[in-house]
């Protein structure tokens, strides 16, 4: 059943998630694999879990931590973590080079020595990705061709176009970009590296996701130095690649006692919503303009791998109103006391905009009372991206827009 909280701007289904063994793909060795190739990347340094200590008290939340990406490489976003380890497997399986042994390094001389190439990286993105896929290619001597959908702002197109990428904005939504990629490539004999899976198309996204637990494989790390674990995991979905890659490895490595894993969307692009209210199990797209200012989750389509995932290890699904996100933004940017200021894109923001909610508008008690959400919880969430529409950021930062 699907309740809406019309005054908080929220809607959402709970479900049960089912007790079953964790996810064979997303164990701890592998994430230890993907974290030992992007030590080996130039630039490699782990990102900061933020310990927002004095919103905690404020808000009555045990702890609350924010895994930061918004420095990851340089890049403004976690996405990098896929698309460089996505191309380094396909790159290895076309060289016939066994994975494990392999470093940035030895794969950078591997392809010159067996001269492959000319080779041209294609993929669909609402931005993040696509400068992934770009910044892979630039480290490389690859060609690379992004395709956005209508409406991606400027920033964006330059912060690809910057990494040598040729980028084309589509007059389509993202899923109907991803389809128009998949048919050009086959045409032009371009190398697809999408962060969404279909039928007949799932290994790479399966490499995709397992780069991401590059992120939790650290946050795990870090919670340990201080003696925490999270009771609570919100992550936030377009397509559901990062949140089902985070779950699944927290599920693995918390098997004893698992979070409660919570997704977030954007209520125009709420698809993982759409298929949990559904309770059928079989994954449900969303059609339309996808119109939102979290554009990094701008997605109808749940991608099938993630979905799998999600279905099996959530306990409630969330769609939150742009104003949510703003709200998050503005939180974050402007920390109280001693803790530190985190810069917060749209799509990263959404998860301590939704936590807000939870903890102090008296429409969410319910909600904030079947999630257990207390004095006693260790709550994480992801900051997956910085600044990047900086014109944006400054409407919502400075000059309150989106306040609902
Ligand atoms: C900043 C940011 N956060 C979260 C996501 C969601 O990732 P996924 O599409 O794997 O669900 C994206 C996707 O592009 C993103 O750019």
């Amino acid at each position: 059943m699907m309740t809406t909280i019309e005054s908080c701007g929220l809607r959402y289904v709970l479900a049960s998630p089912a007790a079953i063994s964790p996810p064979a793909d997303f164990t701890d060795a592998h994430a230890r694999q993907a974290l030992s190739f992007h030590s080996t990347l130039p630039g490699y340094r782990p990102t900061s879990l933020v310990d927002l200590h004095q919103l905690a008290s404020r808000w009555n939340i045990g702890n609350i931590l924010v895994k930061n990406e918004s420095s990851r490489f340089g890049l403004s976003a976690f996405k990098v973590l896929g698309g460089s380890y996505s191309v380094a497997r396909m790159l290895c399986r076309r060289m016939g080079i066994e994975w494990e042994p392999v470093d940035f390094g030895t794969l950078k001389k591997e392809l010159v020595r067996r001269q492959i190439g000319p080779l041209t990286l294609a993929t669909a993105t609402d931005g993040n990705h696509g400068r992934s896929v770009a910044w892979m290619a630039e480290q490389l001597g690859l060609d690379a061709v992004i395709y956005m959908p209508k409406g991606t702002v400027r920033s964006r197109v330059e912060n690809i176009r910057r990494h040598g990428a040729r980028v084309e904005v589509t007059d389509f939504n993202y899923d109907e970009t991803v389809r128009l990629v998949w048919e050009l490539a086959n045409k032009n004999g371009w190398q697809v590296i999408q962060d969404t899976a279909w039928e007949g198309y799932t290994e790479i996204p399966l490499w995709v996701m397992q780069g991401y637990t590059t992120m939790s494989a650290e946050a795990i790390e870090q919670m340990a130095a201080v003696g925490m674990c999270p009771t609570h995991v919100f992550v936030q979905a377009g397509v559901g690649a990062f949140a089902a890659a985070m779950v699944a490895n927290m599920a693995n490595v918390f098997s004893e006692s698992p979070p409660r894993f919570i997704v977030v969307e954007p209520t125009q692009a709420a698809c993982m919503l759409a298929s949990a209210r559904a309770g059928d199990g079989r994954p449900r797209g969303v059609t339309g303009n996808l119109d939102t200012i979290m554009a990094g989750l701008a997605c109808g389509e749940p991608s099938p791998l993630a979905w799998d995932i999600l279905r099996k290890w959530c306990c409630c699904f969330i769609g939150c109103e742009d104003f949510v996100a703003a709200n998050g933004m503005r939180i974050l940017a402007n920390p109280m006391g001693e803790d530190v200021a985190v810069e917060a894109g749209e799509s990263g923001a959404v998860g301590i905009g939704l936590l807000d909610r939870l903890a102090n508008h008296p429409d969410c008690s319910m909600l904030k009372k079947e999630l257990e959400l207390d004095s006693e919880s260790t709550v994480l969430v992801f900051n997956t991206e910085g600044a990047t529409d900086p014109v944006n950021y400054r409407d919502v930062v400075w000059y309150g827009k989106y306040n609902g």
